[in-house]
């Protein structure tokens, strides 16, 4: 069982109860504007808390989804997650959601910190790269912020609700990290 706290958060493994409160940001179709998913149905959401808790009972584990809870009122209020592909590579793509209720207090920045510490120092990783929509802001902003570079633009990469839509590519390296957390 994973449990990870920061100033303001605890990252923790998902559970079947967290249904209603990843449903909450999930169905909201503001929430999921520049993702490919979404907005969920609930038998979507249902999937994913699924699918979710199957990844974490994996040998090897593949997926460190993980629920974000702030230490003042624990609730779930989104999630944030590595995604190693193939396991002998030694990286993963990073990933994140929250409910518009919460956006704007640095969390986001808060926890992607976190899993790259997850990632760099526990699980041993050698890049940690996130993909975004050019204009979804708060995200570039992000992942600015976590100190990850951006490495180019993917063109016509993916297709937000039939739309066909570039992706920005963002990673940080663990020689970048290491570097960042000498000047912390
Ligand atoms: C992207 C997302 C995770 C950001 O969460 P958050 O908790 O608000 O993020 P933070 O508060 O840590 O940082 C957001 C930064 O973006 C900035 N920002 C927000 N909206 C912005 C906009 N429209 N233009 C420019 N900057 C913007 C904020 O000012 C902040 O930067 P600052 O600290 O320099 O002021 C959140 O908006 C979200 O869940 N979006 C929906 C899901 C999603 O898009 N996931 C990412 C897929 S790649």
């Amino acid at each position: 069982m994973t449990v990870f706290r920061t100033d303001r958060l605890v990252l923790r493994e998902i559970h079947a109860d967290d249904f209603e409160a990843v449903h909450a940001y999930a169905s909201d179709p503001e929430v999921v504007r520049w993702v490919p998913w979404g907005p969920n149905t609930e038998t979507d959401t249902r999937d994913f808390v699924a699918v979710t808790m199957a990844s974490a009972a994996a040998e090897p584990r593949m997926d460190w989804i993980l629920a974000v809870e702030t230490r003042e009122a624990p609730r779930l209020v989104g999630t944030v997650g590595l995604y190693v592909r193939y396991h002998d590579q030694d990286q993963a793509m990073l990933g994140y959601a929250y409910g518009r209720g919460v956006w704007g207090r640095g969390y986001a920045t808060e926890a992607a910190t976190a899993m790259l510490e997850i990632g760099f120092d526990a699980l041993g990783l050698r890049r940690i790269w996130a993909a975004c929509d050019p204009d979804n802001a708060a995200s570039r902003r992000v992942l600015e912020k976590i100190g990850m570079t951006l490495e180019g633009r993917l063109r016509q990469d993916t297709v937000v609700r039939g739309q066909v839509r570039d992706s920005l590519v963002w990673g940080i390296l663990e020689e970048d990290w290491n570097g960042l957390r000498r000047t912390l």
